[in-house]
């Protein structure tokens, strides 16, 4: 029996219970006294399936995750609840009610999937990964919407489904994987098949370029609590061409509106730095045109502008000073200030702010936020404070 099935019957299940919450430095004094009541294979197994739970509480809270099952490249691969809903309720929204979710994992995006109200198919080719796959739509209450298939994904007919959605492994025998056409299955392949659809989704790495993006793919980066988390190429809603950023936990959406680069402007007297999705779906001039400003260099994606608009699509800061890169003059303004607490952020700079913090000894009541950037392409320094 595998560590799944052994963790499914009942005396597994009793035992997953008692570990649960085992922290890392008592787990050989647990797993001693269990063992004079256990078979050896099953504390093991649940020890180690209750460590995964632990690590899956950041994607999945703690009261699923406390009832799922994981694998250990299922729980890194999967998508986290928050980005798999979003993309569940827009699916719904687009009027899907069947998915045939190719690539599954665990299901992190099947479960998201299913609580939308659109019943999946689920295939993934790895045996126990599908295995864990269905014990988690069963472990969810979700076993009669969601259908899990072992097979590879190539040779599914997906006929009849409302959508597709594709969730290739991006994960090589050394890593992460940077080249779409390198993922399981090939972006290419994703793609042909998303295209004969009604609708789909591709989830890809945010860093894919914008030149592979399909000109019939709508294409959406999102982030989510200010972290970049993936993009999604949409089909068949209706927007082919079209750029959005999106913004969890809102959910704020920033649609591109073809804009050309901003032009440079002096500093104003406020800096805006764009979210992640936002730069990585090139959508820097839509927020530049919407705070009034303009770039402080025509490479980097700082906005500078003369007035406070909030706006969600960016973080705003008030600058006091502008100064070349000066790391004494930076140290004698901190102490003049009396500022202890020193936020450092960059963009365009190989500083290391770890190292810049030790060199400056910030010391004194104050916070400050210093930016380590160019202007106009000379090295220069911001110094500010968060607005509003
Ligand atoms: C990134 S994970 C999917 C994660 C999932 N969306 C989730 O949220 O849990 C990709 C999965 O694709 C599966 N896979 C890769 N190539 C496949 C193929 N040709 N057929 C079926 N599954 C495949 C891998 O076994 C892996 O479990």
């Amino acid at each position: 029996m595998n560590d799944l099935a052994l963790l499914l019957t009942p005396e597994g299940r009793a035992l997953l219970d008692e570990v649960r919450d085992t922290e890392p430095a008592q787990e050989l004094a647990v797993a001693t006294r269990l063992r004079r009541e256990h078979p050896a294979e099953l504390v093991s197994a649940a020890l180690g399936q209750a460590r995964l739970r632990q690590r899956a509480v950041a994607k999945f809270g703690a009261e699923d995750a406390g009832r799922m099952f994981f694998t250990p490249n299922g729980v890194e691969q999967s998508t986290r609840a928050s980005v798999a809903a979003y993309r569940a309720r827009r699916l719904r929204e687009l009027g899907v009610a069947s998915v045939a979710d190719l690539c599954c994992g665990i299901g992190g995006d099947a479960v998201a999937m299913a609580r939308a109200g659109i019943r999946v198919l689920a295939v993934d080719r790895d045996p126990l990964t599908a295995a864990v796959a269905r014990a988690n739509a069963e472990a969810l209450g979700l076993a009669a919407l969601i259908e899990v298939r072992e097979a590879d994904v190539t040779e599914v007919d997906t006929a009849g489904y409302d959508a597709v959605f594709v969730d290739p492994a991006r994960r090589g025998g050394r890593g992460r994987v940077f080249d779409p056409e390198a993922y399981s299955p090939p972006l290419s392949w994703a793609v042909e098949t998303a295209l004969k659809a009604p609708r789909a989704a591709l989830k890809v790495a945010p860093g894919i370029p914008h030149e592979v993006v399909p000109d019939r793919a709508e294409a959406e980066w999102i982030s989510d609590g200010g972290d970049v988390k993936e993009a999604v190429l949409w089909f068949g809603t209706g927007a082919p061409g079209t750029v959005r950023a999106t913004l969890l936990p809102g959910p704020r959406t920033l649609v591109g509106r073809g804009l050309p680069d901003p032009g440079v402007r002096p500093v104003g007297r406020y800096l805006y730095e764009p979210d992640g999705a936002v730069i990585r779906a090139h959508l820097v001039a839509e927020v530049a045109e919407e705070v009034g400003g303009g770039l402080l260099d025509p490479t980097i994606a700082y906005v500078t502008a003369d007035a406070p608009r909030p706006t969600p699509y960016a973080s705003a800061y008030e600058i006091t000073d502008h100064l070349p890169f000066n790391v004494k003059k930076l140290k004698a303004l901190l102490r003049e200030r009396e500022v202890g607490t020193l936020t450092v952020k960059k963009r365009g700079s190989a500083v290391e702010p770890e190292e810049l913090r030790r060199k400056v000894r910030p010391q004194g009541p104050n916070a400050a936020t210093v930016f380590l950037t160019r202007v106009a392409g000379a090295p220069a320094m911001l110094i500010g404070h968060p607005s509003g």
